[in-house]
Protein backbone atom coordinates (compact mmCIF):
# COMPACT_ATOMS: atom_id res chain seq x y z
CA UNK A 1 0.00 0.00 0.00
CA UNK A 2 1.17 3.38 -0.77
CA UNK A 3 1.90 5.69 1.80
CA UNK A 4 -0.47 8.06 1.74
CA UNK A 5 -2.91 5.53 1.28
CA UNK A 6 -1.25 4.04 4.97
CA UNK A 7 -1.53 7.92 6.44
CA UNK A 8 -4.91 8.66 5.15
CA UNK A 9 -6.04 5.81 7.22
CA UNK A 10 -4.13 6.62 10.16
CA UNK A 11 -5.55 9.93 10.36
CA UNK A 12 -8.80 8.94 9.97
CA UNK A 13 -8.92 6.34 12.77
CA UNK A 14 -7.68 8.80 14.50
CA UNK A 15 -10.34 11.58 14.06
CA UNK A 16 -12.94 8.64 14.01
CA UNK A 17 -10.91 7.34 17.68
CA UNK A 18 -11.01 3.89 15.19
CA UNK A 19 -8.11 1.50 15.21
CA UNK A 20 -7.12 -0.20 11.78
CA UNK A 21 -9.49 -2.98 12.48
CA UNK A 22 -12.46 -1.00 13.81
CA UNK A 23 -11.74 1.05 10.37
CA UNK A 24 -12.74 -1.91 8.46
CA UNK A 25 -15.56 -3.14 10.30
CA UNK A 26 -17.20 0.17 10.28
CA UNK A 27 -16.43 0.58 6.50
CA UNK A 28 -19.70 1.92 5.31
CA UNK A 29 -20.28 4.41 8.45
CA UNK A 30 -21.65 7.72 7.03
CA UNK A 31 -18.88 10.24 8.60
CA UNK A 32 -20.77 13.51 10.10
CA UNK A 33 -20.16 16.85 8.97
CA UNK A 34 -17.83 17.68 12.10
CA UNK A 35 -16.07 14.33 11.37
CA UNK A 36 -15.64 15.53 8.29
CA UNK A 37 -14.61 18.67 9.16
CA UNK A 38 -11.86 17.64 11.28
CA UNK A 39 -10.75 15.28 8.99
CA UNK A 40 -10.43 17.67 6.15
CA UNK A 41 -8.10 20.16 9.43
CA UNK A 42 -5.82 17.24 9.84
CA UNK A 43 -5.23 16.55 6.37
CA UNK A 44 -4.61 19.90 5.02
CA UNK A 45 -1.87 20.21 7.88
CA UNK A 46 -0.35 16.61 6.82
CA UNK A 47 0.02 18.71 3.10
CA UNK A 48 1.80 21.54 5.27
CA UNK A 49 4.42 18.58 6.19
CA UNK A 50 3.31 17.92 9.45
CA UNK A 51 4.30 14.33 10.76
CA UNK A 52 1.58 11.69 10.88
CA UNK A 53 2.80 11.53 14.60
CA UNK A 54 2.97 14.64 15.74
CA UNK A 55 -0.95 15.31 14.24
CA UNK A 56 -1.61 11.89 16.31
CA UNK A 57 0.48 12.15 19.46
CA UNK A 58 1.65 8.63 18.99
CA UNK A 59 4.12 6.15 17.27
CA UNK A 60 4.21 2.60 18.03
CA UNK A 61 8.00 1.76 18.96
CA UNK A 62 9.09 -1.82 20.10
CA UNK A 63 5.23 -2.50 19.89
CA UNK A 64 4.93 0.28 22.68
CA UNK A 65 2.58 2.80 22.21
CA UNK A 66 4.82 5.80 22.62
CA UNK A 67 3.24 9.44 23.35
CA UNK A 68 5.37 12.27 20.88
CA UNK A 69 5.09 15.93 20.54
CA UNK A 70 6.97 18.17 18.82
CA UNK A 71 9.35 18.78 21.54
CA UNK A 72 10.97 15.23 21.24
CA UNK A 73 12.29 13.18 18.10
CA UNK A 74 9.59 10.77 16.46
CA UNK A 75 11.41 7.48 17.54
CA UNK A 76 12.62 5.55 14.59
CA UNK A 77 12.41 2.03 13.41
CA UNK A 78 16.11 1.95 13.39
CA UNK A 79 16.63 2.74 16.88
CA UNK A 80 14.80 -0.35 17.30
CA UNK A 81 18.25 -2.24 16.04
CA UNK A 82 19.99 -0.85 19.30
CA UNK A 83 17.36 -1.92 21.86
CA UNK A 84 17.94 -5.50 20.18
CA UNK A 85 21.91 -4.74 20.57
CA UNK A 86 21.55 -4.05 24.64
CA UNK A 87 19.43 -6.50 24.83
CA UNK A 88 21.94 -9.05 23.38
CA UNK A 89 24.45 -7.70 25.39
CA UNK A 90 22.51 -8.05 28.53
CA UNK A 91 21.77 -11.66 27.91
CA UNK A 92 21.91 -12.80 31.65
CA UNK A 93 22.39 -10.08 33.20
CA UNK A 94 18.54 -9.43 33.82
CA UNK A 95 19.09 -6.92 36.78
CA UNK A 96 21.51 -4.90 35.14
CA UNK A 97 22.44 -1.02 35.61
CA UNK A 98 21.45 0.75 32.50
CA UNK A 99 22.00 4.25 31.65
CA UNK A 100 20.63 5.77 28.16
CA UNK A 101 21.85 9.31 27.42
CA UNK A 102 19.70 11.57 25.18
CA UNK A 103 16.15 9.75 25.97
CA UNK A 104 13.71 12.41 24.11
CA UNK A 105 10.32 10.62 24.34
CA UNK A 106 11.39 7.76 26.53
CA UNK A 107 11.16 5.08 23.96
CA UNK A 108 14.37 3.34 24.09
CA UNK A 109 14.37 3.06 27.80
CA UNK A 110 10.90 2.23 27.68
CA UNK A 111 11.48 -0.48 25.28
CA UNK A 112 14.41 -1.85 27.84
CA UNK A 113 12.37 -1.52 30.72
CA UNK A 114 9.37 -4.05 28.64
CA UNK A 115 12.03 -6.53 28.05
CA UNK A 116 14.28 -5.72 31.50
CA UNK A 117 12.19 -5.63 34.19
CA UNK A 118 14.78 -6.29 36.91
CA UNK A 119 16.76 -3.88 35.40
CA UNK A 120 17.26 -0.44 36.62
CA UNK A 121 17.33 1.72 34.05
CA UNK A 122 18.32 5.84 34.41
CA UNK A 123 17.92 7.70 31.32
CA UNK A 124 18.78 11.35 31.15
CA UNK A 125 17.91 14.64 28.60
CA UNK A 126 18.50 17.93 28.70
CA UNK A 127 15.49 19.33 27.44
CA UNK A 128 12.31 19.79 30.61
CA UNK A 129 9.65 19.36 27.85
CA UNK A 130 11.27 16.02 26.09
CA UNK A 131 11.58 14.67 29.54
CA UNK A 132 7.77 15.46 30.75
CA UNK A 133 6.46 13.64 27.47
CA UNK A 134 8.93 10.76 28.75
CA UNK A 135 7.78 10.54 32.19
CA UNK A 136 4.03 11.01 30.95
CA UNK A 137 4.96 7.82 28.72
CA UNK A 138 6.22 5.89 31.81
CA UNK A 139 3.15 6.64 33.39
CA UNK A 140 0.91 5.42 30.70
CA UNK A 141 3.26 2.31 30.29
CA UNK A 142 3.63 1.89 34.05
CA UNK A 143 7.43 0.85 33.86
CA UNK A 144 8.81 1.83 37.59
CA UNK A 145 12.32 0.65 37.12
CA UNK A 146 13.24 3.91 34.78
CA UNK A 147 14.54 7.09 36.82
CA UNK A 148 14.43 9.97 33.90
CA UNK A 149 16.87 12.67 35.18
CA UNK A 150 17.57 16.13 33.56
CA UNK A 151 21.00 17.09 32.23
CA UNK A 152 24.01 17.90 29.71
CA UNK A 153 25.00 14.18 29.57
CA UNK A 154 26.39 13.02 32.50
CA UNK A 155 25.60 15.63 34.33
CA UNK A 156 23.36 15.26 37.76
CA UNK A 157 23.95 11.69 37.70
CA UNK A 158 25.25 10.36 40.83
CA UNK A 159 28.61 7.92 41.40
CA UNK A 160 26.79 5.13 39.96
CA UNK A 161 28.31 2.83 37.81
CA UNK A 162 26.56 0.82 35.02
CA UNK A 163 27.06 -2.28 33.13
CA UNK A 164 25.88 -0.45 29.77
CA UNK A 165 25.59 3.02 28.77
CA UNK A 166 23.67 3.52 25.29
CA UNK A 167 22.83 6.41 23.58
CA UNK A 168 20.76 7.39 20.03
CA UNK A 169 22.05 11.31 20.07
CA UNK A 170 22.01 14.28 17.82
CA UNK A 171 24.60 13.35 14.69
CA UNK A 172 23.43 15.05 11.72
CA UNK A 173 25.84 18.13 10.49
CA UNK A 174 24.35 21.22 10.43
CA UNK A 175 24.53 21.47 6.76
CA UNK A 176 23.34 17.77 6.27
CA UNK A 177 20.44 17.88 3.49
CA UNK A 178 18.23 15.61 5.12
CA UNK A 179 17.45 18.38 7.40
CA UNK A 180 15.27 20.00 4.92
CA UNK A 181 13.36 17.17 4.06
CA UNK A 182 10.30 15.25 5.18
CA UNK A 183 9.20 14.86 9.02
CA UNK A 184 13.02 16.12 10.12
CA UNK A 185 12.16 19.72 9.56
CA UNK A 186 9.70 19.99 12.45
CA UNK A 187 11.57 17.49 14.97
CA UNK A 188 13.69 19.65 17.11
CA UNK A 189 16.88 20.58 16.25
CA UNK A 190 18.94 20.32 19.46
CA UNK A 191 18.03 16.03 18.82
CA UNK A 192 19.01 16.05 15.78
CA UNK A 193 21.87 18.05 14.94
CA UNK A 194 25.44 18.22 17.03
CA UNK A 195 29.13 20.08 16.23
CA UNK A 196 32.11 18.88 14.65
CA UNK A 197 30.20 17.38 11.58
CA UNK A 198 27.67 15.91 13.66
CA UNK A 199 30.53 14.28 16.02
CA UNK A 200 30.87 15.97 19.05
CA UNK A 201 27.82 14.41 21.29
CA UNK A 202 29.59 10.76 20.28
CA UNK A 203 32.95 12.45 21.17
CA UNK A 204 31.52 13.56 24.64
CA UNK A 205 29.36 10.59 25.37
CA UNK A 206 32.72 8.01 24.52
CA UNK A 207 34.93 10.09 26.41
CA UNK A 208 33.53 9.99 29.49
CA UNK A 209 31.25 6.96 29.75
CA UNK A 210 34.48 5.64 30.76
CA UNK A 211 33.74 6.92 34.10
CA UNK A 212 30.04 5.64 34.83
CA UNK A 213 30.45 2.23 32.92
CA UNK A 214 31.82 -0.90 35.39
CA UNK A 215 35.20 -2.45 34.04
CA UNK A 216 33.62 -4.77 31.24
CA UNK A 217 31.32 -2.81 30.63
CA UNK A 218 29.54 -1.56 27.19
CA UNK A 219 29.03 1.54 25.03
CA UNK A 220 26.38 1.00 22.60
CA UNK A 221 25.54 3.82 20.14
CA UNK A 222 23.89 4.83 17.35
CA UNK A 223 25.16 6.58 14.25
CA UNK A 224 24.40 7.63 10.79
CA UNK A 225 24.83 5.18 8.32
CA UNK A 226 28.24 6.44 7.25
CA UNK A 227 29.41 7.37 10.44
CA UNK A 228 30.36 3.91 11.39
CA UNK A 229 34.33 4.09 10.83
CA UNK A 230 34.39 7.85 12.96
CA UNK A 231 32.76 6.41 15.59
CA UNK A 232 34.66 3.02 16.09
CA UNK A 233 37.45 5.16 15.27
CA UNK A 234 36.51 7.53 18.17
CA UNK A 235 35.92 4.58 20.85
CA UNK A 236 39.09 2.58 19.73
CA UNK A 237 41.07 6.40 20.00
CA UNK A 238 39.25 6.10 24.03
CA UNK A 239 40.77 3.06 24.53
CA UNK A 240 37.48 0.94 24.45
CA UNK A 241 37.89 -2.51 22.71
CA UNK A 242 35.72 -5.23 21.15
CA UNK A 243 34.20 -2.77 18.14
CA UNK A 244 31.48 -4.57 16.77
CA UNK A 245 28.97 -2.35 14.49
CA UNK A 246 25.35 -3.81 13.68
CA UNK A 247 23.08 -2.87 10.61
CA UNK A 248 19.89 -2.00 10.86
CA UNK A 249 16.74 -4.10 8.37
CA UNK A 250 17.41 -1.69 5.79
CA UNK A 251 21.57 -3.19 5.94
CA UNK A 252 22.94 0.03 7.16
CA UNK A 253 25.98 0.35 9.33
CA UNK A 254 23.53 1.66 12.80
CA UNK A 255 24.73 0.82 15.94
CA UNK A 256 28.20 0.33 17.02
CA UNK A 257 28.88 -1.11 20.50
CA UNK A 258 32.70 -1.18 22.64
CA UNK A 259 33.74 -2.52 25.65
CA UNK A 260 35.65 -1.16 28.51
CA UNK A 261 38.01 -3.83 29.35
C1 LIG B 1 18.38 11.74 18.39
S1 LIG B 1 17.42 12.24 19.80
C2 LIG B 1 17.07 10.63 20.52
C3 LIG B 1 15.77 10.57 21.26
C4 LIG B 1 15.35 9.15 21.69
N1 LIG B 1 16.37 8.53 22.53
C5 LIG B 1 15.10 8.28 20.46
O1 LIG B 1 15.99 7.49 20.12
O2 LIG B 1 14.02 8.39 19.86
C6 LIG B 1 18.70 12.90 20.84
C7 LIG B 1 18.25 13.36 22.22
O3 LIG B 1 19.40 13.91 22.89
C8 LIG B 1 19.00 15.02 23.64
N2 LIG B 1 20.17 15.89 23.87
C9 LIG B 1 20.77 16.75 22.99
N3 LIG B 1 21.79 17.38 23.59
C10 LIG B 1 21.86 16.90 24.85
C11 LIG B 1 22.72 17.17 25.95
N4 LIG B 1 23.70 18.06 25.86
N5 LIG B 1 22.50 16.50 27.11
C12 LIG B 1 21.48 15.60 27.21
N6 LIG B 1 20.64 15.30 26.20
C13 LIG B 1 20.83 15.94 25.03
C14 LIG B 1 17.92 15.67 22.81
O4 LIG B 1 17.09 16.51 23.60
C15 LIG B 1 17.20 14.46 22.24
O5 LIG B 1 16.13 14.07 23.05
Amino acid sequence: MENWHIESRILLGYVLDQDAAGLIAHGDRKLSATQIDSYKKIAVKRQKGIPVAYLTGIREFWSLPIRVNDRVLIPRHETETLVEHVLALMDGSPDARILELGTGSGAIALALASELPHARISATDNSVQALAVARGNQRALGFNNIEFLQGDWFKNLGGEKYHLICSNPPYLSADDKHLQIGDVRFEPRDALVADGGGYAAVNHIARHAKTYLRSGGWIVLEHGFQQAQGVRKRLSDEGYGDITTAQDLSGNDRVTAARLN
